[in-house]
């Protein structure tokens, strides 16, 4: 059986940057609060006539020339995302008729953070099955266009953006092993209560925004992606000082922070994105899984831990050899 390996990464932020200091001006907050309890500095926003699609189809593009292929090598695509442009067609969709590809499977997957996982997951078992030989993996969010801007609770934690990679069926490996958790019982403690077949009359009056418990959130983030660190390894045999660089999920640093304390990994194997782009959902871990391997911190050889927590609760883990 194949492995799927990752060949190409691309990741891409709007232009417009939202410091702590101009959120100041929209809610009773301080630049020092935000940094001190969330880690993050500044973070961006879609101009107004930018979507979901649009990031993730520059996002893309970069993947694509980073692995030296072009869209019609293609045969599947999978965006995770929970801010689609439309209900549907799914932003996979949208995504494949932008970049010319035609025939292939193209669907959108939704984990809220830790979307790109499961993505993952399932790009990887299509690769292995040899139902697909080149996948493109997306995660992208424009989760500004469901905040409430009044809210200080969620508003300064979010940002937009998008990264990608290109999987490729390969003999060498490649992703090791995905694992996946969810957890249903925890749906209120970070959800958007408005919908197309529920509240659909407040969706129309107000609106769908973010609601989170903070606190509670925080708790199970660090507890749930400290356990699936080890799963991971476990499940390859491999202990901790093996791994080259941990790529979690860039919401707030005390939890990166946390579970680096935990595991006993230091500070200089973790990437760590979150103080520039706040918290962009799905994209967060190949958004900082693409600026790693393009300063170089990430090598070819290396092995790299990617996991991701989320609404749900959703959480997943992938180990990798770049
Ligand atoms: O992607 C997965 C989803 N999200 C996360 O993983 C986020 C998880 N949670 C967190 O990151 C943190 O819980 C927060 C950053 C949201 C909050 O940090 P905290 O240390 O847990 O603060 P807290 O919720 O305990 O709030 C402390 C105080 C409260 O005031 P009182 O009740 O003690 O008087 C809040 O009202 O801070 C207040 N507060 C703020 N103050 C200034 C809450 N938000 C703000 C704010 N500016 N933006």
């Amino acid at each position: 059986m194949p492995f799927s390996r990752i060949i190409g990464t691309g990741g891409y932020l709007p232009e417009r940057v939202l410091t702590n200091t101009d959120i100041e001006n929209l809610v009773d907050t301080t630049d020092s609060w935000i940094i001190a309890r969330s880690g993050i500095r500044e973070r961006r926003i879609v101009a107004e006539d930018e979507f979901t699609c649009d990031l993730a189809e520059k996002a893309s593009r970069k993947a694509i020339q980073a692995a030296g292929k072009r869209p019609s090598d293609i045969d599947l695509i999978i965006v995770a995302t929970s801010t689609p442009d439309v209900v549907f067609p799914s932003t996979a969709c949208l995504l494949q008729e932008r970049l010319g590809i035609i025939g292939p499977p193209a669907f959108d997957v939704q984990a809220v953070c830790a979307g790109f996982l499961f993505a993952i997951d399932v790009a990887d078992k299509f690769i292995r099955t040899q139902s697909a030989k080149c996948a493109l993996v997306v995660g992208a969010e424009t989760f500004s266009r469901i905040l409430d801007w009044s809210d200080r609770r969620t508003c300064v934690l979010f940002g937009d953006g998008a990264g990608a990679v290109i999987l490729e069926s390969s003999d060498e490996p490649g992703i090791l092993s995905t694992h996946l958790h969810s957890d249903g019982r925890f749906k209120d403690l970070l959800c958007v209560p408005t919908g197309v077949s529920r509240n659909y009359q407040k969706l129309q009056d107000g609106g769908a925004y973010v609601t989170m418990e903070g606190g509670e959130v925080f708790r199970w983030a660090v507890t749930a992606m400290s356990d699936i660190v080890q799963e991971t390894l476990d499940a390859n045999s491999m202990t901790l000082d093996q791994i080259d660089w941990l790529v979690p999920h860039q919401a707030n640093s005390r939890i990166i922070s946390a579970i680096g304390k935990r595991l006993g990994l230091p500070v200089n194997k973790v990437v760590m994105t979150v103080e520039k782009h706040g918290n962009t959902s799905a994209a967060s871990v190949p958004l900082a899984l693409d600026e790693a391997v393009r300063d170089h911190r990430v090598k070819p050889g290396n092995f790299v831990l990617i996991e991701g927590f989320g609404g749900g609760f959703t959480w997943g883990s992938a180990m990798i050899k770049m």
